[in-house]
């Protein structure tokens, strides 16, 4: 596909801080002239939020683990198609709250799935639609679910978070793996710490990014214009 916007996920596990960072950093964006096209999963869509309802209902006790992975790509699916794409079409910074490395390391890591699953549907439905940056919060797990706990949230959206500290454990491991294995996309932020440290450094790591790609873009398009003047002598 022909992708010309910017693709940017922010991920961690719950109460890693999330929420604050990406309010603090479309902030920021906006005032830097960006449009960011704000999104989530599961969510961001109408089928999407649906879905989400049924994922996080603490009624669904009995949701099994490949059920709940094959509901995270049905969600993912609709978003891509129905928010993503466009936007990353128009030439759009899109950002959202969780994508496709929330599944490898909740699914895949916390619920014990593995990585074949996941692997097999994301080439199945993201193919190469993949983030071109992630950020990780990372926080140990007894100070993110302090945090998710002040949170207050109603008992209907614990599923995930009632399910304790060893948990959680296992998905932050997830996340670490997929730092190591990409080290270039992917950025683990000590989120440990008071918000505006994170924050700053959060801003350092996307402005870099930014930068570094509008010098690719400009060099590609230099290049395409001495191409085409080349042709033309
Ligand atoms: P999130 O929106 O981060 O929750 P909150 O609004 O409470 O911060 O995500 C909801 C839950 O869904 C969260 O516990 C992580 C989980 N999740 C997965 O297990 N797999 C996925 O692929 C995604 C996108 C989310």
């Amino acid at each position: 596909m022909n992708k010309r916007g910017v693709f940017i996920t922010l991920e961690g596990i719950d109460g890693a801080g999330k929420s604050t960072q990406l309010r603090l950093l479309t902030g920021w964006l906006r005032r830097h002239g960006y449009r960011p096209c704000v999104t989530r999963e599961p969510g961001g869509t109408r089928v999407g939020e649906q879905i989400r309802n049924i994922l996080l209902s603490s009624a669904n006790r009995k949701l099994t683990p490949l059920a709940e992975l094959l509901l995270m790509y049905a969600a993912r699916h609709q978003h891509l198609e129905e928010v993503v794409r466009p936007a990353l079409a128009r030439g759009e910074l899109v950002l959202s709250d969780r994508f496709n490395d929330a599944s490898l390391a909740y699914q895949g890591f916390g619920r014990g799935l593995g990585e074949r699953p996941v692997r097999l549907l994301d080439e199945l439905i993201c193919g190469s639609l993949q983030p071109d940056l992630t950020l990780i919060l990372d926080a140990p797990p007894s100070v993110a679910l302090r945090r998710a706990s002040q949170r207050g949230e109603g008992a209907d959206r614990r599923r995930f978070e009632n399910i304790g500290l060893r948990f959680q454990g296992r998905v932050r491991k997830g996340y670490h793996e997929i730092a190591r294995h990409e080290p270039r996309r992917v950025k683990l932020i000590n989120a440990d710490r008071p918000a505006r440290e994170v924050q700053t450094e959060i801003r350092e790591i996307v402005n870099s990014f930014l930068s570094e790609r509008s010098t690719l873009k400009d060099s590609s398009r230099r290049r395409k214009r001495l191409k085409s003047e080349g042709r033309k002598k």
